[in-house]
């Protein structure tokens, strides 16, 4: 076991990583832009929701002089933090129902996170709301999505998978959440590089690659492309990805990508979910961090799958700062009427109808894309209707009940 992971009472906590750190960032971040927007509306008084941490750990790092919470700890104090911040100002009080399911398979971690519950205040809450589970975090879910459809309608629930590899978050388990909840969303920790390093020849003979769509074919280009460090990795990382997105059972997947300088190689936290409104808050945390996230090829429309003329044509990396924004809306202006033909039925297509065929394909928030549409409108590209089928003025904001057409002086001469 990595050293950067070990935990046992009495003993020194391990330190903390860079990218571990930038790991728990994301997951604090996104959990506050997740409890601000699913408790939106002032009528709701009332939030169940169950949090899984299927790969616990012990609960704290070493970070410097300090102590960093381990993500247990980020969860329950996300929903403390939600609690007290929904609460302000509202005139009929919010209440969150949270369970917390802390999975792990190695007794001393147990042990020291549970140490930690109650260092932290939160002790008393062991079996009334939190339990700590020990055991395989593959063989405790079936009892878990029992226990979720059984108290709740809705089924909204988060699942972070931080495991160390790829392998104890088998693709099943992914795919057997999605299948039993409605609103599940998942985190998953993905070691892209351990996986393509371990590649040999044969491993398509294998279920624990197979699972990942590797077949003789992805081998084949792997091994073409793969001196090729910057591009060829990156090329490889997006097949699999395209891959894990299908095999999840989820619509929608956000990579953010991290570098681990003492293993030397990249890791993913993967955000999957079944909602392109939830798509698009992890993105925004994406943009807010800047900077460790790189995709490859340009930000406005890309596809997630193999590649190969991104290799030939050397295209440039993406990574999310100010200036890849502007190149980025940019580009959506020419590439955003291609799409909205392509997924345009009977003349007309409703914006949301839009959203959801791209999201998987651009880095661009909804933002982005409502402020290119409005730009489309400007220059006379679009026609864009309210939901009362009203025409909007070139300008008007968009909004996602609004339906897209082509002027019909253009109609004429475009070949679709
Ligand atoms: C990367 S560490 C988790 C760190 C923790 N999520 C955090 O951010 O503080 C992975 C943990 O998963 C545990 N583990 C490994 N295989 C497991 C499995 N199949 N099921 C549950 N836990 C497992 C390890 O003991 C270790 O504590």
């Amino acid at each position: 076991m990595p050293k950067n992971f070990m935990w046992k009472s009495g003993r020194p906590l391990p330190r903390i990583e860079s990218h571990t750190l930038r790991k728990l960032e994301v997951l604090k971040n996104y959990l506050d832009v997740y409890f601000d927007t699913v408790v939106s509306t002032p009528a709701s008084d009332c939030l169940n929701i169950t949090l899984v941490d299927g790969f616990a750990g012990g609960g704290a790092y070493q970070n410097g002089e300090g102590v960093a919470d381990g993500s247990p700890l980020v969860l329950l104090n996300a929903v403390n933090r939600a609690r007290e911040r929904l609460n302000q100002n509202r005139k009929k009080p919010l209440e969150i129902n949270a369970r917390f399911f802390f999975i792990d398979d190695n007794k001393y971690h147990i042990e020291a996170l549970r140490e930690r519950l109650w260092q932290e205040g939160f002790g008393s809450q062991i079996g009334h709301g939190i339990e700590i589970i020990h055991g395989k975090f593959s063989e405790k879910l079936p009892d878990i999505l029992s226990y979720i459809k059984l108290g709740q309608r809705a089924g909204r629930s988060i699942f972070l998978l931080d495991q160390f590899g790829y392998l104890d978050a088998p693709m099943e388990s992914i795919n057997l959440i999605f299948s039993n909840l409605k609103r599940p969303e998942v985190l998953l920790t993905f070691a892209i590089d351990g996986l393509l390093n371990y590649l040999q020849e044969t491993s398509s003979e294998l279920e624990k690659f197979r699972q990942f769509g590797i077949t003789d074919q992805f081998i084949s280009e792997w091994n073409a492309n793969k001196d090729d460090e910057s591009l060829g990795r990156l090329v490889t990382q997006r097949t699999l990805m395209a891959n894990i997105q299908m095999r999840s059972g989820s619509e929608f997947f956000t990579p953010f990508m991290l570098w681990s300088p003492t293993d030397k190689r990249w890791m993913m936290f993967v955000h999957l979910s079944r909602h392109q409104a939830a798509r698009d808050k992890m993105l925004g945390v994406h943009w807010s961090e800047q900077n460790y996230f790189k995709h490859i090829g340009p930000g406005s429309i890309f596809s997630l799958g193999f590649d190969v003329r991104l290799i030939e044509t050397k295209d440039s990396l993406f990574s999310f700062a100010d200036q890849d924004k502007a190149i980025m809306n940019d580009q959506l202006l020419e590439n955003l009427p291609l799409e909205i033909r392509r997924y345009m039925t009977g003349g007309k297509l409703p914006v949301n109808v839009l959203l959801k065929n791209i999201a998987n394909r651009t880095a661009a928030t909804n933002n982005d894309l409502f402020e290119g549409l409005m730009n489309l409108a400007r220059y006379r590209e679009i026609d864009i209707f309210s939901k009362e089928e009203k025409i909007k003025r070139p300008g008007s904001k968009v909004d996602l009940s609004d339906t897209l057409a082509i002027p019909p002086q253009l109609t004429l001469f475009t070949p679709f």
